[in-house]
């Protein structure tokens, strides 16, 4: 039998220059958390001391909802006895435009989740594999390879891999920082755009998220509009990701570019200009059903958009499916009011418990995850080294996976995005337990040093809060200096796919 000749691997001369470049993220170092879950996750009785992932953006708390919706609706399933007389027919459906009961079910689910404010058209409905098709999608209808998108940062990982990976398109990103609570500004925007045009950059766009990940915060109607007006003077597109548009939870309305589009002036905005980006992966804790939506204000992005999402329909089973659930009214407002109140009551537990070990996080309204501050607790605080330190310490000692703000680009280290929603009640408590039990160790020794007499620790209150921080960087130190070891298997999945 001849030998089978190996040739090249990912690195050869035969492979494409797509295939060998690194664009899609996954070599990077930010997989360690990934692998260290992957290796030993966290298992209330067979793997108790197991990592927690809290890096994976899934809204699990009303897939209960769900669930008892599909018991009570046997027939919206084509894979049951009440269903399969569909069978035949949506087996061999393949049209490109989408069912019809499905694109008109998931306008009125948009204009739901966005407050019952905004109507969308079914004809400008375009399908794709989840968000991150519908992102690669509009980039590759708005830019050649080369031009430029400027992008909002702290910014969703995923977006390196889905916006340039296989378009060519380059991104800038427009730095926002916390001094003014990662604020995006239109003056940002403008000093990126033109630092971008001096160094003779086509800049073809802007893309935001809005609710941001991994901020949880929301744009205001004032900024929006006015940024919707700054794209129409300098001639560029506006993609706005609204996939968290539903998972608000407290505080503000959420303002959709929708809206802005809908009460604008024609003579400042050119709506030929203006796109969204949406999925059913947040709002309805549907990842794995890959519904992404492109919906465009301009016609010939809608034609381009459709020929090519023959690279990334949605199941036509799901799409039956979801038809027939989204235009059930009853269900889908019971579900968008639920699904606010659970996250905002989880999002309450979360930053309290944290609250209550001296750690705060950024201000936020929507989303699957906080933002969380923990400068206080780096060995340099001007340092991503430092960062990545206590990072590798959270995964490996604490047993949390979170995710450091490098990840997403911030430009000050010590942030870390923490998401809250994908898991059970009781694996929060034991994650938030880890935390304070780190935190304790620590406040034990002030607590010795202070119990004779309560007034004495309501007098050194302030040079307490400094001991803790003391203190609990001395923790760290150690933890540091114990030599923290990466673990070697590689995941079998991609972070960047799911986060
Ligand atoms: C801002 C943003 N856009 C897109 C995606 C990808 O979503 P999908 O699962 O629908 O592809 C995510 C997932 O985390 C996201 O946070």
């Amino acid at each position: 039998m001849g030998s089978l000749k190996k040739n090249g691997g990912v690195s050869g001369a035969i492979l494409s220059r797509i295939a060998t470049n690194d664009q899609h993220g996954e070599n990077s170092e930010y997989f360690d958390g990934w692998k260290s879950y992957d290796k030993d996750p966290f298992h209330f009785s067979r793997n108790p001391h197991g990592v927690i992932q809290m890096g994976l953006a899934e809204n699990q708390l009303c897939l209960d909802l769900i669930k008892n919706w599909i018991k009570e609706n046997p027939k919206a399933s084509i894979c049951t006895a009440e269903g399969v007389h569909q069978f035949s027919d949506i087996a061999n459906f393949q049209d490109y435009h989408g069912l019809k009961e499905f694109r008109e079910a998931i306008v009125k689910f948009m204009g739901k989740a966005r407050g019952g404010r905004v109507t969308f058209d079914p004809e400008r409905v375009v399908m794709s594999g989840g968000a991150t098709g519908a992102n690669e999608t509009i980039m590759f209808c708005l830019a050649d390879p080369g031009d430029v998108f400027l992008v909002p940062s702290p910014y969703y990982a995923a977006f390196d891999r889905d916006l340039r990976w296989r378009t060519g398109v380059e991104t800038i990103p427009v730095h926002c920082y916390s001094s003014n609570n990662f604020k995006l500004t239109v003056e940002a925007v403008e000093w990126a755009y033109n630092k971008a045009q001096e160094s003779n950059k086509k800049v073809k766009g802007l893309i935001l998220t809005n609710p941001s990940n991994p901020l949880g915060t929301m744009l205001d109607k004032d900024t929006l509009e006015n940024l919707v007006r700054f794209v129409t003077r300098n001639n560029i597109h506006l993609v706005v990701d609204e996939i968290y548009a539903a998972t608000v939870f407290a505080g503000e309305t959420f303002v959709s570019v929708a809206e802005v589009v809908n009460n604008a002036d024609s003579s400042e905005v050119n709506v030929d200009l203006i796109h969204i980006v949406y999925s059913l992966s947040k709002d309805m804790g549907l990842p794995g059903f890959r519904v992404g939506i492109v919906y465009s204000y301009n016609d010939s992005v809608v034609s381009c958009a459709r020929k090519m999402s023959s690279f990334g329909l949605v199941s036509s089973q799901t799409q039956l499916m979801l038809a027939s659930m989204l235009s059930d009214d009853r269900f889908v407002e019971n579900f968008l009011i639920e699904s606010s109140r659970r996250l905002g009551i989880r999002h309450g537990v979360f930053t309290l418990g944290l609250k209550k070990t001296g750690i705060t996080c950024l201000t936020s309204s929507a989303g699957l995850f906080v933002w969380m501050d923990l400068r206080h607790l780096l060995r340099d605080r001007n340092s991503f080294e430092s960062e990545i330190e206590l990072w590798r310490i959270i995964i490996n000692k604490v047993k949390l996976n979170v995710s450091p703000g490098s990840s997403f680009h911030c430009t000050e280290p010590g942030w870390f995005r923490v998401c809250f929603a994908n898991m059970d009640d009781d694996t929060l408590h034991v994650a938030l337990q880890r935390i304070q039990d780190f935190v304790s160790k620590n406040n034990n020794k002030i607590v010795e040093k202070t119990s004779d007499s309560d007034q004495i620790i309501q007098n050194n209150n302030a040079k307490k809060q400094k001991w803790r921080q003391g203190n609990l960087r001395l923790s760290f130190r150690r933890l540091y200096e114990d030599g923290l070891s990466s673990p070697g298997i590689m995941s079998p999945h991609s972070p960047l796919l799911k986060a």
